[in-house]
C-alpha cells in the first residue's frame, strides 16, 4: 500500500537503469534461501527494483515492437480517417477510431444508455421476500411464472452477452457501434446479476433456475433456437465478406435483436410486470421494468444495425432472404406462444395464453416492419397499451430522473 509519509523521505529511491553489465553471473547467484535473482535484486524505500534481466529483456521487446502488428494494422503516416471511409461491416478503415462519427444514432444509444444506469441492489426486495415465503401470498400459477421467468431470463441474457463478446463484435467494423456493443454487453451483465439476485433475495433453488433452459422443454427450445445462430459465427474462422457470410452475419442480428430480445422477452416481461401492476412481487417487477427498458434500446440499436447494413449492402436483402427472415421472425414467435401456453395453463393476473397469442402476434408484425418486412397477421390488436407506456422511456420520464441525477453527482468527483 502506498504510505504518503515515505513519498519525500528519500530521492534516491528513484531505480536507476541496470547496465548490462551489472548482471550477475551465475557464479554470483545468492544462496538458496535469497529471492530469486529474475524477482528482486535489492530493496530500496519501499519498494524493489526489478533486476536486470527481466528490465533488460522489457527493453529489449520494446525495440523489437512491430507497430504495424496490432490487432488492426497501424499504418504509419497514413491519411487521416475520413467518414466515408467507415461502414457497418467489413470495413477497411482503422477500427481504433471513435472520431469522427458517422452513426450519430449508435453514438446517441450509448450515451442514452450510460445515462440510464442502474444496479440490481437498488431495488428493495423486502415485500418480495416476505409474499414468497407465505403459505397464501401467491396462486401456484403466479408462482409458476415468477419460476419460469426467472429460469428462462437467468440464462438467457448470457447466450445474448456471449453472442455479443464472442460472435458479433468483431465482425461489426464500427467504432462508435462497437462502443454501443460494450455498452450493451455490460448492461447484460447486470440482467444476468438482477436475475441472480432475484434468486437469491427469494432462496430459490439455483440448480432448477439455471437449469431450466436444458430441463423444461418450453424455456429449452426458445434457448437451443438462440444458441444455434451464434454457433456459426463463433467458428474462429468465420469471416465475413461474400454475400453468404454477410447474410450469415444478418441472420445472427435478426436472430438475437428481433427475435431472442424482441419477441422471446414479452410474454415473461409482461407476465412480471402484470404481477407488480398487482402489487404483487414489486422488487422482482421493478428490476425486470428496468431490464424491460434496456432491452428496447438493445432492439432498437439491433434494428438501426440491420437497417444500416441493408442500406450499405442492397444485394443482400434479395427477395429469397427476406423469406427466410420473415420465417425466422415466425418462428421466433411461434415458439413464445408456446411458452406462453406452458406457463399459463389458465387465466392468471388479467391475462391468458390467448391473449397473449394475439399480443405476441402484435409484436411480430413490429418487428417485421421495424426491418421493413410485411406483416403477417394484418390487424393484430396491442391488448397490452400499458407494456408500451413502460417501454417508452419519454412518457415516464420521472422513472428515471432520479438515478440520473444520483449517477451524474456519484461521478463528479469533489476535491475539497
Ligand atoms: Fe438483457
Ligand atoms: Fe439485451
Amino acid at each position: 500500500m502506498l504510505n504518503w509519509d515515505e513519498f519525500h523521505e528519500d530521492d534516491s529511491a528513484v531505480a536507476e537503469p541496470p547496465q548490462a553489465q551489472a548482471v550477475p553471473t551465475p557464479a554470483a547467484e545468492p544462496q538458496p534461501a535469497a529471492p530469486q535473482r529474475e524477482t528482486v535484486a535489492e530493496t530500496r524505500g519501499s519498494y524493489r527494483v526489478a533486476e536486470g534481466d527481466r528490465l533488460a529483456r522489457a527493453r529489449q521487446s520494446l525495440e523489437e515492437l512491430d507497430v504495424a502488428a496490432g490487432l488492426e494494422e497501424l499504418e504509419m503516416g497514413a491519411a487521416r480517417i475520413e467518414v466515408d471511409d467507415k461502414q457497418m461491416i467489413n470495413a477497411r478503415a482503422d477500427l481504433n477510431q471513435l472520431v469522427p462519427f458517422k452513426y450519430e444514432w449508435a453514438w446517441q444509444k450509448y450515451l442514452d444508455g450510460s445515462a440510464n444506469h442502474w444496479m440490481p441492489q437498488e431495488v428493495n426486495m423486502n415485500a418480495d421476500i416476505a409474499l414468497w415465503k407465505s403459505q397464501d401470498g401467491l396462486t401456484a400459477d403466479e408462482r409458476r411464472i415468477v419460476e419460469r421467468s426467472l429460469g428462462y431470463f437467468s440464462t438467457a441474457d448470457s447466450l445474448v452477452a456471449n453472442n455479443l463478446v464472442l460472435a458479433l463484435y468483431r465482425l461489426i467494423t464500427n467504432p462508435e457501434c462497437r462502443q454501443y456493443l460494450l455498452r450493451q454487453a455490460f448492461e447484460e451483465a447486470i440482467h444476468t446479476h438482477a436475475y441472480q439476485y432475484c434468486v437469491e433475495s427469494l432462496s430459490m433453488d439455483e440448480g432448477a433456475v439455471f437449469n431450466m433452459y436444458r430441463e423444461v422443454p418450453s424455456v429449452a427450445a426458445k434457448s437451443a433456437w438462440s444458441l444455434k445462430h451464434t454457433q456459426s459465427l463463433a467458428r474462429p474462422d468465420f469471416q465475413t465478406g461474400t454475400p453468404e457470410t454477410d447474410q450469415e452475419l444478418l441472420r445472427n442480428l435478426v436472430a438475437f435483436y428481433c427475435v431472442t430480445e424482441g419477441i422471446f422477452f414479452y410474454c415473461g416481461f409482461s407476465q412480471i410486470l402484470s404481477m407488480g401492476r398487482r402489487n404483487k412481487m414489486t422488487g422482482v417487477a421493478e428490476q425486470f421494468q428496468y431490464i424491460l427498458r434496456d432491452e428496447s434500446m438493445h432492439l432498437n440499436f439491433g434494428v438501426d444495425m440491420i437497417n444500416q447494413i441493408k442500406i450499405e449492402n442492397p444485394h443482400l436483402w434479395t427477395p429469397e432472404f427476406q423469406d427466410e427472415v420473415t420465417q425466422m421472425i415466425l418462428e421466433g414467435t411461434e415458439l413464445e406462444i408456446a411458452y406462453a401456453r406452458d406457463t399459463m395453463p389458465r387465466g392468471v393476473l388479467g391475462m391468458n395464453a390467448a391473449i397473449m397469442e394475439e399480443y405476441l402476434h402484435f409484436i411480430c408484425n413490429r418487428r417485421l416492419a421495424q426491418i421493413g418486412l410485411k406483416e403477417q397477421f394484418p390487424g393484430a390488436q396491442n391488448p397490452f397499451p400499458w407494456m408500451s407506456e413502460i417501454i417508452d422511456l419519454r412518457k415516464e420520464k420521472n422513472f428515471f430522473e432520479t438515478r440520473v441525477t444520483e449517477y451524474q453527482v456519484g461521478g463528479a468527483l469533489s476535491w475539497d
